[in-house]
């Protein structure tokens, strides 16, 4: 894993977005797994900039989303189809066809987790995963003694989550109790991970999910476990990270990340 502390959001939302924009010129057709959340409107406000000023091109791009809550069609402003439509593919030349996110409204919602599994296999695999981290250590919805094996299916909310994700509901009570998530076993099998992670009010969970031991009780613990994690945060969220000298130390000599400094 690398960790890249930046001193504000912005700027570690536009190291994030810069890491996508190379990914998808490298790549045209670049599988992406993405995220949502409040973390994630920043980068995908940051992505639609680039495609209207700079011609960002997501004409090949394919996308897998790491969840949907159960029950709300898309339609729903609670779903996260929605949310998708509104913060990114309403507003860049991406095909819809090419935009997936798990079935939330499946009459079968076992067998539509390994449909969606087997889909992203279809596709070669994702290349490139956008993660955020839920104030329980989630990733996904990979609550609390998520199997670190775990394929996409269906998990029971916390009430931690339910309080962070219901005032994004025109009606709070509304956010349904279930949702449907990549596992995290689903989520290691990308090629690379960038998490985005912003605010005081992550500094605990983050120090735990990169410093701390893995355990399932905080699912991003996982992330330490995969051969090409970055990790951008801002100075809120690295608060609590006690080896911070030695993260900065590392960016600044990795000629990988020359071009970003
Ligand atoms: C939701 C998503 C997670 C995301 C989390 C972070 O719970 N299911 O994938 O990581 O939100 O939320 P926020 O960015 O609002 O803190």
């Amino acid at each position: 894993m690398q960790v890249i502390i930046r001193e504000t959001k912005e700027a570690a939302t536009e190291l994030a977005a810069q890491v996508v924009a190379r990914q998808l010129a490298r790549k045209p057709n670049t599988v992406l797994g993405l995220a949502t959340g409040r973390t994630m409107e920043g980068l995908y406000a940051r992505l639609v900039r680039m495609h209207r000023d700079e011609g960002l091109d997501f004409s090949l791009a394919v996308t897998f989303n790491l969840d949907e809550y159960v029950g709300l069609p898309p339609d729903n402003p609670g779903s996260y189809r929605y949310y998708m439509n509104h913060h990114l593919f309403g507003h860049v030349n991406i095909d819809g066809r090419n935009t997936h996110l798990p079935d939330g409204m499946a009459a079968d919602p076992e067998a539509a987790g390994a449909a969606y599994d087997a889909l992203i296999k279809d596709h070669g695999g994702i290349d490139l995963q956008i993660l955020g981290i839920g104030k329980t250590g989630h990733i996904g919805f990979n609550e609390p003694l998520s199997a670190m094996f775990s394929r996409t299916r269906v998990k029971a909310l916390t009430p931690q989550t339910v309080a962070q994700n219901a005032p994004l509901f025109p009606r709070p009570e509304d956010m349904p109790r279930l949702a449907v998530t990549m596992g995290v076993g689903t989520i290691l099998e990308a090629d690379r991970i960038l998490g985005l992670v912003t605010g005081d009010s992550k500094a605990e969970v983050f120090a735990k999910a990169v410093e701390g031991p893995v355990t399932s009780m905080i699912s991003a613990t996982a992330l330490q476990l995969h051969a090409n994690c970055t990790m951008v945060c801002d100075a809120g969220a690295a608060d609590r990270l006690t080896q911070r000298d030695y993260y900065e130390w590392i960016f600044e000599n990795d000629p990988q990340w020359a071009d970003f400094r």
